[in-house]
C-alpha cells in the first residue's frame, strides 16, 4: 500500500514530475493559436458566448427587457443589438473596461478591462464580423493635430459636459467622466460612437483633422509641461491641493513661531 510505504511521498513527487513532463509534451504538441482573422473571430465567439450573450443575445441580436432571462452568474440579461455597431464601438467599450456590464441598469463606466489585449482583439473581430459590420477603429493621430484648434473645438463640443479635460463633469442622468486616462484612439471612438449619454459627432460636425486636434489638446491638458510650481506628477487636483495646503500650513506655523519669539 502506498500509504504504508515509506517511499510514498517520494513516489508521489516522482509522479508529480512525470505529470509535469506529460503536460509539457501536450502543451508543446498543441498548435499555437495563429493570428489568422478566422481564429480571432472563433476565439471571440467563444468569449462572447461566455461573457456577453446573456445581455446581447445570440449572434448579437440584442435582448429586450421583455424577454430578459436570468443569464450567466445571475446577471439579468438585457442589452442592445450589436449589429452594425462595429469594431469602433466594441473596442471602445472593451478597452475602457465598460463592458461586460454586471447590471444592465448601471452606467458603463471605465474600469480595469476584464480582458487582455488578445481577448479584446478577438471580441472586437467577432463583433465586427456580425451582419451589417460597422465602422472600423478610427485612426487618431494627435501629433498631427493643432493645439489651438483642439482647444477651441473642445470648448465648443466637449467642455459643456466634461468641463476641464482632467476633471470631468455631471450631466443629467449620469456623469461625464474625466478624460485623464482616455487614449487618443478612445477619444476618437467616443466622438464617433457617442457612448451612453454622450452625443455622437459625425464627420460633418467634427472632421478627422479636428479629432486629431481635440486628442492633442486633451493629452496636452492633462499633462502640461511644468512651468513654475511644484511638479507633483499631476496626481490630481485634490492631492496637489492638499500638498499645497500642508506646505502653506508649515510655513504659517514657522512664521508664527518667529513672530511669537520676537514679540516675547
Ligand atoms: C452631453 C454630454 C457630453 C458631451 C457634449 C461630450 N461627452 Fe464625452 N462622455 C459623456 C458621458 C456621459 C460619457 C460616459 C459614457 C459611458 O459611461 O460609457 C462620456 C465619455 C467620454 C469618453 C470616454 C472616457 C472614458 O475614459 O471612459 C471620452 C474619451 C469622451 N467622452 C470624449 C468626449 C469628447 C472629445 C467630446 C467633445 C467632442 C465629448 N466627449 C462630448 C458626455 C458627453
Ligand atoms: C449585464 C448585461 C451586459 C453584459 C454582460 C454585456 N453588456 Fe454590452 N451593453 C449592455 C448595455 C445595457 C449596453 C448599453 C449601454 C449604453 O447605452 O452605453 C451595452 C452596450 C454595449 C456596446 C455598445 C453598443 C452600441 O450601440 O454602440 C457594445 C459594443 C457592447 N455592449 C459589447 C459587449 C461585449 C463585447 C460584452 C461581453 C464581453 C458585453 N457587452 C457584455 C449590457 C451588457
Amino acid at each position: 500500500m502506498a500509504v504504508a510505504n515509506p517511499t510514498g511521498p517520494c513516489l508521489l513527487r516522482r509522479s508529480w514530475a512525470g505529470g509535469l513532463v506529460v503536460l509539457a509534451v501536450v502543451l508543446a504538441a498543441t498548435p499555437v493559436a495563429g493570428a489568422g482573422a478566422d481564429d480571432r473571430v472563433g476565439r471571440g465567439r467563444e468569449l462572447y458566448v461566455e461573457g456577453c450573450v446573456s445581455c446581447h443575445g445570440i449572434g448579437g441580436r440584442g435582448v429586450s427587457a421583455a424577454d430578459a432571462a436570468r443569464g450567466a452568474g445571475g446577471v439579468r440579461g438585457e442589452g442592445p443589438s450589436l449589429l452594425g455597431v462595429g469594431a469602433a464601438s466594441a473596442h471602445f467599450y472593451l478597452s475602457t473596461g465598460a463592458m461586460p456590464l454586471r447590471d444592465p441598469d448601471e452606467q458603463p463606466d471605465r474600469r480595469d478591462p476584464a480582458y487582455d489585449e488578445a481577448e479584446i482583439d478577438a471580441l472586437v473581430a467577432y463583433v465586427a464580423s456580425l451582419p451589417r459590420g460597422g465602422p472600423p477603429i478610427p485612426e487618431v493621430r494627435p501629433e498631427r493635430g493643432d493645439l489651438a484648434q483642439g482647444f477651441a473645438a473642445y470648448t465648443e463640443f466637449c467642455a459643456g459636459c466634461h468641463q476641464s479635460a482632467v476633471r470631468g463633469g455631471v450631466v443629467v442622468g449620469g456623469t461625464a467622466p474625466p478624460l485623464d486616462r482616455s487614449t487618443a484612439t478612445q477619444i476618437g471612438e467616443a466622438i464617433r460612437i457617442g457612448p451612453y449619454l454622450m452625443p455622437r459627432f459625425g464627420e460633418d460636425r467634427i472632421d478627422a483633422a479636428t479629432v486629431d486636434s481635440i486628442a492633442r489638446y486633451v493629452l496636452y491638458a492633462r499633462d502640461p509641461p511644468d512651468e513654475g510650481g511644484f511638479g507633483l506628477g499631476h496626481v490630481g487636483p485634490i492631492p496637489e491641493g492638499l500638498v499645497a495646503w500642508l506646505a502653506a500650513g508649515v510655513v504659517l506655523v514657522a512664521v508664527c513661531r518667529v513672530i511669537g519669539k520676537r514679540a516675547g
